[in-house]
């Protein structure tokens, strides 16, 4: 294969004992968005990926009801966790981490490229000094092909964007969390059309994801539900993707992908969490500084986006 990090990913895959693997997923319908667990029931160890910090827009009012059923869940299977992991600088949900590190620890982690993020946005938002730019509200950052692990199981970083030009996937033993890349095979794909986002891009990276082998086990962070389902899903295989996917089955190209990812982005909304999740999200989940009456205000830029 000419593509080294997906070589090593493929060989975690294939090397993994999907019965050592165990993922609880949550969903909320509010936002839509699928947290997942991750966890190594040999050793306890866990990973949260893509926590959602519940947030009311027309009162302002954030509440924790999400997060503390995965703290249930995370202390009723006395599980320690090791990583907070984000696939992305999420447009649609605030991510609860800051919370979730409070109450259960773990290392913050999200791409290196969250600094064009923090850059682009910090501009948009108007953000002064006091907004560091540099990635330093996490606690790590991961670059394409970097190896981590969750207990013992091996795990790889890969940056795939196009949704965002900071998107990671993370392959842990044979799962990968894709975050905004793919949907369920009936949905298709994620957008391409935020500030940094390419349709091009997202295409080349979701053929290096369906390049694992055909078993891989996909995590995806959100569902829509689709014409005809009724359920929702989450979980979904490369096997699966590749025959199946309405946008990205084998042998749809990279132009057609383009066209029809344009043609169908000029007609979305932009989320309605939008301006309120960036400005979180860009600071690793945290509040923007308090104002002097120890109040924290997020802005609402005009005629901007
Ligand atoms: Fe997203």
């Amino acid at each position: 294969m000419s593509d080294p990090v997906i070589a090593a990913a493929a060989e975690i895959v294939q090397q993994a004992d999907p019965a050592a693997v165990q993922v609880r997923s949550f969903f909320d319908e509010a936002t839509f968005t699928v947290t997942h667990v991750l966890s190594d029931p040999a050793s306890g160890k866990a990973a949260i990926i893509d926590s959602v910090l519940d947030f009311d827009p027309a009162s302002g009012r954030t509440s924790t009801s999400s997060a503390d059923a995965l703290i249930a869940y995370i202390r009723e299977q006395d599980l320690e966790v090791e990583w907070l992991l984000e696939t992305h600088a999420h447009a649609d949900h605030l991510s609860a981490a800051p919370y979730l590190q409070e109450q259960l620890g773990g290392k913050l982690a999200i791409g290196r490229h969250i600094l064009t993020v923090q850059e682009t946005f910090g501009k948009i938002f108007n953000e002064g000094t006091r907004f560091a730019r540099d990635g330093s509200q996490f606690d790590h950052l991961f670059d394409e092909g970097d190896r981590f692990s969750v207990g013992s199981i091996p795990a790889i970083a890969l940056h795939v964007p196009g949704h965002t030009p900071a998107d990671m996937a993370y392959v842990i033993g044979d799962t990968v969390f894709i975050g905004d890349t793919l949907f369920m095979p009936d949905y298709g794909s994620a957008r391409a059309d935020f500030p940094g986002g390419d349709a091009h891009v997202l295409y080349r990276s979701v053929r290096r994801l369906l390049s694992l082998p055909e078993s891989t086990r996909l995590f995806l962070c959100h569902d829509y539900k689709a014409p005809g389902r009724n359920t929702y899903a989450w979980e979904t295989t490369v096997a699966e993707q590749r025959s199946g996917n309405v946008h990205l089955h084998d042998g749809i190209s990279e132009d057609d992908f383009v066209a029809m990812r344009k043609a169908r982005d000029a007609t979305l909304d932009m989320p309605r969490l939008i301006l309120p999740s960036i400005q979180v999200n860009m600071r690793g989940g945290h509040f923007p500084e308090p104002e002097e009456n120890g109040v924290s205000y997020l802005k609402l830029p005009l005629n901007r986006l």
